[in-house]
């Protein structure tokens, strides 16, 4: 591949972004732990969303070593609400392989940073170019949609082997002395500009390096196909207080969806639901009445759920904890709804 304006494209980007950059906490430091942890937040995640949590999480677990240290529970309160829960207890691990490891110190090479548990190409890549200034791609989502604009790529972004036509791409585009600024350059105009269904082609400092701007159809880039079909599941959720006013609470299994989150007692949603899960707990239960009916989407998954509340003597099994214990229990959104309409 041959980009003859590479020069000026580069130029327009990076003075673009130094001089229109949002203001971002994580924009005012260069510490390498930091970017990780916020480069972690972002993957799935809007910037909104994002800002309180990193302010918060900074607030608890300033360094490496203080987040290496946490209880896991502790840490998942941390992330209570921003889902993909797996990726605060892979980030955990791999500061604490920066400390066996590496002596504490983020390693500052695309080989050594990419063993790290939780680390794929793209957040090695951003904490490289972010924190030391080193030229090395990071592709996401956004940078493949302003990318296959800017150069015409028609390759499906929804097919794995697509993103490493992105990434050779920003190898050859990348600016070796503003690799930072470059990077998140074009993460900010994929965010502000290079919009998915309506670009603001006319405020865009590289449109005229952009061939899909010249050719008058940027929103019908990139090409995604696929959409993987959605799955239902509708469970009824238990919420079932005993006479001293505790509550029934099951931690979920460590592997899978929301893994070691806590909840009320949820089963699939059958006609003799409530019989089954109150002899299994050696429950008495006296009557019970229907709370809340919701549903929660999941990436891949719809959650429909039927909250009931009831009364009970306290049973022989299970971890029945009062309310003050529960509020410091990470919980998924869906039982934080439930909790809510408790309280
Ligand atoms: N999305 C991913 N990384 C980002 C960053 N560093 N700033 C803003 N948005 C982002």
């Amino acid at each position: 591949m041959n980009y003859p304006y590479v020069t000026e494209f580069r130029q327009s980007l990076v003075e673009w972004f130094e001089k229109e950059k949002r203001d971002l906490p994580w924009r005012h430091t260069k510490d390498p732990y930091k970017i990780w942890v916020s480069e972690v937040m972002l993957q799935q995640t809007r910037v909104d969303t994002v800002i309180p949590y990193y302010n918060r999480f900074m607030e608890s677990f300033p360094t490496l070593e203080l987040l290496a240290e946490a209880p896991q529970e502790y840490l998942l309160k941390h992330w209570e609400g921003l889902g993909y829960y797996s990726r605060a207890r892979n980030l955990q691990a791999g500061v604490r392989e920066v400390l066996e490891s590496y002596g504490g110190i983020v390693p500052d090479n695309r080989h050594e940073i990419s063993k790290l548990k939780g680390i794929g190409p793209y957040t090695a890549g951003a904490i490289l170019s972010i924190a030391y200034n080193k030229p090395e791609h990071a592709v996401d989502g956004n940078v493949m949609r302003v990318l296959s604009r800017v150069l015409n790529i028609h390759d499906d972004i929804a097919l794995p082997k697509t993103k490493k036509i992105f990434e050779a791409a920003v190898a050859e585009l990348i600016d070796p002395e503003n690799a930072s600024s470059f990077n998140q350059g074009l993460m900010e105009l994929g965010a502000l500009i290079c919009s998915p269904t309506s670009p603001k082609c006319l405020l865009c400092p590289v449109r005229e390096y952009c061939t899909a701007f010249n050719e008058g159809e940027p929103e019908n880039l990139p090409i995604k196909s696929k959409k993987v079909k959605m799955k239902h599941i509708s469970y009824d959720v238990y919420v079932c207080e005993d006479e001293d006013g505790r509550i029934l609470m099951e931690q979920r299994p460590e592997e899978g969806l929301l893994a070691n989150m806590w909840q009320f007692p949820m089963v699939e949603q059958e006609d003799d639901s409530l019989i089954k899960f109150a002899h299994h707990h050696d429950l008495n239960v006296q009557a019970h009445q229907q709370i809340l009916t919701f549903k929660h989407i999941f990436s891949h998954l719809t959650w429909h759920v039927n909250a009931y509340y009831m009364k009970s003597k306290t049973g022989e099994k299970g971890e029945w904890l009062t309310r003050e214990q529960i509020e410091l229990l990470p919980m998924p959104v869906p039982m934080l709804k439930i909790w809510q309409a408790i309280k």
